[in-house]
């Protein structure tokens, strides 16, 4: 969670290591801070709480003629928001940051006797500390040392007082990337703050140590022999990961959908049918599994409930969706006969990277669907299906959950012709319904539908309730989501005919009810249960296919959407469960891309 980067060169230092915090800070924006050397080699540190924008303000020219340092945008874990938790920290000689979680940071205090030192609350400064203890002038001993006493995850970017220009760092678990540039050396959490310098990168590799001068970067296995990283390619360009006019990337981002869509379905295409062979994943993994196990965590857990949804009726076997920080724990029953399909959008997340390692353990075969190219989940699974959305910077995601869906639908569809499900028409025609669903979200993004009176109605609420059957229920899901973690206004998802059995009980005058109708066999149940809402006051926006038959009066606001196969509807109506919590997020006058508490990739448990 917390952004790293970490700069050694010709340019300022100042610029690239702000500028940088910036492209990270949709991983943690509570507090930021930059260490570097100055002109004349000595160590100094900014850090407060608070965004990346105001510490630009409070630096000015602070950082002016420096050409080596590291920064860190902070999203709290051990101690509260404060500047003194702010990253950097100083210990003796050193200055580090830090994402990621120390689980014995408590007993290392007490081993190291470092209660009287630390100034912060933070499992990080102890890990300063030690290091300092370490240290006698041979950095990467010194890092072995520390990397022998931590139990947890970590990245660290560390500089040491007598060496300057230098930049260490190590990780386990905790992702780092980095490259030489003709505009120096870089390293950071991920790829948007490389962007800008590079097409090329690698993928620091867990449990070496990084050393970063301004002319080269140098790779170190724990033996202290150098190594060659595998290098990279960034198929990502700067405009992915600016706003382009748009007023937030929230926006951008569910705009860019439909072309994200095409990204990810077209070069799977061959003959009209689903084709992984450029993926390197073999039919056999389709046609040998008994059952299909989903696990993933939130957004990408609710893609999984589609799929579910979705594959079990077609393939005949059981298709299960974990929620990946339970799974983890768990004694789950998957066997060598499991195909473990595991979703997300960083690559990075830390329950479900356990959740893979577990499913791994026990034989079973793991295909991950991801965003980031050469993040650790697309590394360690057996097989990846890349997604293809660019990159995502708004905390709620948008077009990942669309290109995870438009994934999962290709796998179901390569697995039913390869089982026999489908026959290769059937295939051609369902691959057909998934392609006509991208007009379709282009037809909703064009809608006008901050213009319909419902946002003004939404924002003035504490509860809402969404509601649907079948995939209409699985769809509602991420529906809740969007709309409690960007206008924080309290929202549940429920399988329409259970509202009757507890919660009914919450609806009185006015409270809105977001009901999804678009699933033909059960429509005139759907209709009944919206009946039973708005008889007792409820407030309804219901969504249905363009010429679904309802009843005038039955719903505040009607919503209709292109006429489509009931499999593919969830395309165009995540669109408007997006912009519904965009504009309600906007009337609130809310931080849409980075709402409160939250932070885009979940690195920590
Ligand atoms: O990177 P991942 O897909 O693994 O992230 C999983 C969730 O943290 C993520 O989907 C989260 O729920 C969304 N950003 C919410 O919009």
């Amino acid at each position: 969670m917390c952004g790293i980067i970490g700069y050694s060169g010709p340019l300022e230092a100042g610029n690239i290591l702000l500028n940088g915090l910036s492209q990270l800070e949709y991983r943690g924006y509570d507090s930021a801070g930059i260490g570097y050397f100055d002109t004349a080699s000595k160590v100094h540190v900014v850090k407060e709480t608070g965004k990346v924008a105001k510490l630009k303000e409070t630096l000015s020219s602070a950082g002016d003629g420096s050409h080596c340092g590291i920064g860190h945008t902070r999203w709290a874990t051990h101690g509260g928001v404060s500047d003194v938790n702010a990253h950097p920290h100083r210990a003796g000689r050193v200055t580090l940051i830090h994402n990621g979680i120390i689980e014995n940071y408590h007993r290392l205090t007490q081993e190291f006797d470092l209660e009287s030192s630390l100034l912060s609350q933070t499992d990080s400064e102890v890990a300063a500390w030690i290091l300092d203890r370490f240290y006698d002038g041979d950095a990467q001993s010194a890092i072995r040392k520390l990397a022998e006493c931590i139990v947890g995850s970590y990245a660290f970017c560390i500089m040491f007082d007598d060496r300057p220009g230098e930049i260490y760092a190590i990780r386990s678990v905790s992702p780092l990337v980095a490259s030489y540039t003709p505009s120096g050396a870089l390293i950071a959490s991920d790829l948007t703050a490389l962007i800008p310098y590079t097409k090329s990168y690698f993928v620091v590799p867990e449990g070496h140590i990084v050393k970063i001068t301004g002319y080269k970067i140098s790779v170190f296995n724990l033996d202290g022999e150098k190594t060659a990283p595998e290098m990279m390619e960034i198929n990502w360009n700067t405009d992915a990961a600016m706003k382009n006019g748009f007023p937030h990337f929230m926006l951008k981002e569910i705009h860019e959908q439909p072309e994200a869509m095409k990204n990810t379905i077209l070069p799977r295409m061959a003959k009209g049918l689903p084709d992984f062979t450029d993926d390197g994943i073999p039919d056999d993994i389709f046609a040998g599994c008994s059952q299909i196990h989903i696990v993933a965590c939130g957004t990408a857990m609710h893609a999984g409930m589609v799929a579910r949804a979705l594959m079990e009726p077609v393939l005949r076997i059981p298709v299960m969706v974990s929620i990946a920080s339970e799974f983890r724990y768990e004694e789950p029953l998957i066997n060598e006969h499991t195909l473990v399909i595991i979703i997300s959008q960083s690559g990075e997340t830390i329950d479900t990277l356990a959740a893979l390692r577990l499913s791994k353990s026990y034989g079973s075969r793991t295909l991950s669907i991801v965003n980031v190219k050469g993040s650790t989940i697309a590394r360690e699974s057996d097989y990846v299906l890349y997604t293809h959305a660019g990159p995502e910077i708004a905390v709620a995601s948008t077009k990942a959950y669309s290109v995870q869906l438009a994934a999962l639908y290709m796998i179901s569809c390569r697995m039913a012709l390869v089982r026999g499900s489908f026959t290769k028409s059937q295939a051609s025609a369902f691959l057909t319904d998934l392609l006509d669903a991208i007009p379709a979200m282009e037809t909703m993004i064009s809608r006008k539908i901050e213009e319909k009176n419902m946002v003004t109605h939404l924002i003035n609420q504490q509860d809402t309730f969404f509601m649907g059957r079948g995939l209409d229920y699985a769809f509602s899901l991420e529906g809740a989501l969007k709309l409690k973690e960007i206008s924080y206004i309290h929202a549940e998802a429920y399988a329409a005919g259970e509202l009757k059995h507890g919660t009914i009980a919450l609806i009185t005058q006015d409270v809105p009810v977001i009901a999804i109708a678009t699933q033909e066999h059960v429509f005139s149940k759907m209709i009944s249960n919206v009946r039973e809402v708005k008889a007792r006051g409820a407030f309804v926006i219901l969504l249905t296919k363009e010429h679904a038959q309802a009843d005038q009066g039955l719903a505040d606001i009607h919503i209709r959407i292109p006429d489509l196969d009931d499999r593919f509807t969830v395309f165009p109506i995540a669109v408007i469960l997006q912009l519904i919590a965009y504009y309600a997020s906007v009337g609130k006058n809310l931080d849409v891309d980075q709402p409160r508490n939250l932070a885009k990739s979940v690195t920590v448990e």
